[in-house]
């Protein structure tokens, strides 16, 4: 599935390099994130510049050019949560996992999203891992939450393979 998907996708708006963004989402809708390869096949088959499809991709947050991890961590990077810590926060995260904000680790386990305040500001700063919150997060705190998550899995595995 690979052109034939994206050929379905152009045939649906009749060819209008104008819907564009539509297809885009389509495409999200199939595989769960945009695939470079599909996006250069995109770029060839509207005759849209590859460049273009990569500005409204990196324009709209709700594209992702990655795929989803099997958990999301979500830090607010909103002001209260920034000046109470976020930024260190973040750091701590993508320096011991090697990612960045928006991305997802190698072995899928998380996708690392940073959003603008999530409405809780006098829990600053928060972290949301799979849409629970938790307040006053410090780096160690934010590293052991995260950690957990992979114990997680592994016992998961474990359970499934007995
Ligand atoms: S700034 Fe983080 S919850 Fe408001």
């Amino acid at each position: 599935m690979g052109k034939e998907l994206i050929a379905e996708i152009i045939s649906w708006y009749e060819g209008d390099a104008g819907m564009l963004i539509p297809m885009m989402q389509d495409l999200q809708a199939e595989h769960g994130y945009l695939p470079a390869e599909q996006l250069r096949n995109l770029s060839k088959m509207l005759e849209v510049p590859l460049s273009r499809i990569y500005q409204v991709a990196t324009f709209y947050a709700s594209f992702r050019l990655t795929p989803k991890g099997q958990h999301e961590v979500t830090l607010c990077m909103g002001t209260v949560c920034y000046l109470k810590g976020a930024p260190r926060i973040s750091e701590v995260i993508c320096e011991e996992y090697e990612i960045k904000p928006g991305s997802t680790t190698t072995d899928k386990l998380f996708t690392l999203q940073a959003v603008n305040c999530v409405g809780a500001c006098a829990l600053a700063p928060v972290m949301i891992i799979d849409g629970k919150y938790y307040d006053g997060v410090t780096p160690e705190s934010a590293l052991k939450m995260i950690s957990e998550l992979t114990l997680k899995e592994e016992v998961a595995e474990q359970e499934a393979g007995t």
